[in-house]
């Protein structure tokens, strides 16, 4: 791999990049996210981080990465739809396997995962399907949404911070760039429903909701990120069939900056 002689926490060398093909993100990041990391995007509903995640897969596996969501909550039937009116999208990427959905449910059905509540040999045996799966596909970007439906089956703050370190260890030893998507209330002062998630990622991404002159903007802001320098500045989120679009929020007007 190119990180070699490159000791993993040296913030100084520069690191090799995932581009998430979102032109204005990958300028906030300098390039694209650190490779390797494991970043939490989060906010609350609608802001558009299931969006975004998929945006983020079709571009990798539109650069030959192969690319795997894993869906918690939805139907993956369902979401495939919502990446299709993207002009960029092409179907045969789920036809040729760069771009492949599994959806969760399935996967505790066939660990015999019945229990609401798992327990931590359940977080192991997940750690490591997820770890296979990832060989298997050689999977190079995977995102998992939502990571709060998994901490809410794991119930303890341990479970959940073995759960997140040992994923994000297993993600990142095979080179895999990986999202792993949040969900907040929108009066939430941190960043995790469980505070856990948030202080083992090696990123943090802020989507959220800001009314301003009786529109109700979508925003992102990058709080964290191992690896890189970036910009800690607030950006309105535009989603358009092109593709998400990120333009600096203007300071000053009643509600500007922060
Ligand atoms: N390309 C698009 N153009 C305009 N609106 C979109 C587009 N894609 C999704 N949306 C809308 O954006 C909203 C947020 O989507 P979603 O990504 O599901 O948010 P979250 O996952 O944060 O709850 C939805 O209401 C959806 O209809
Ligand atoms: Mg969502």
């Amino acid at each position: 791999m190119a990180e070699e002689g490159v000791s993993a926490d040296s913030e100084v060398l520069e690191r090799d990049r995932c581009p998430t093909g979102i032109e204005g993100l990958d300028n906030i990041l300098n390039g694209g996210i650190p490779r390797g990391n494991t970043i939490l995007f989060t906010g609350s509903c609608g802001t558009g981080k299931t969006t975004l995640s998929l945006e983020y897969l079709v571009h990798g596996a539109l650069a030959g990465e192969n690319c795997l969501f894993v869906s918690v909550t939805e139907a993956s039937e369902k979401l495939m739809k919502n990446v299709i009116p993207y002009d960029f999208f092409d179907e045969s990427l789920i036809k040729k396997g760069k771009l492949v959905f599994v959806d969760m449910p399935i996967i505790y059905e066939r660990l015999g995962m019945t229990e609401m509540e798992l327990s931590m040999e359940d977080v192991e045996a997940l750690v490591r399907a997820l770890g296979n799966l990832v060989d298997e596909l050689s999977i190079k970007r995977l995102v998992i949404d939502s990571v709060t439906s998994v901490c809410y089956r794991l119930k303890t703050e341990e479970k959940i911070r073995n759960f997140i370190l040992k994923v994000g260890k297993a993600l990142s030893d095979r080179g895999c760039t990986s999202l792993l998507i949040s969900e907040i209330s929108p009066s939430a002062e941190r960043y995790s429903l469980y505070g856990v998630e948030e202080a083992i990622a090696d990123g943090i991404v802020l989507m959220g909701n800001l009314e301003r002159r009786g529109d109700l903007l979508r925003t992102l802001q990058v709080v964290k990120m191992r690896g890189t320098n970036h910009s800690r500045a607030k950006y309105v989120l535009d989603l358009t069939p092109a593709g998400i679009l990120l333009v600096p929020l203007l300071k000053g007007g009643s509600t500007g900056g922060n």
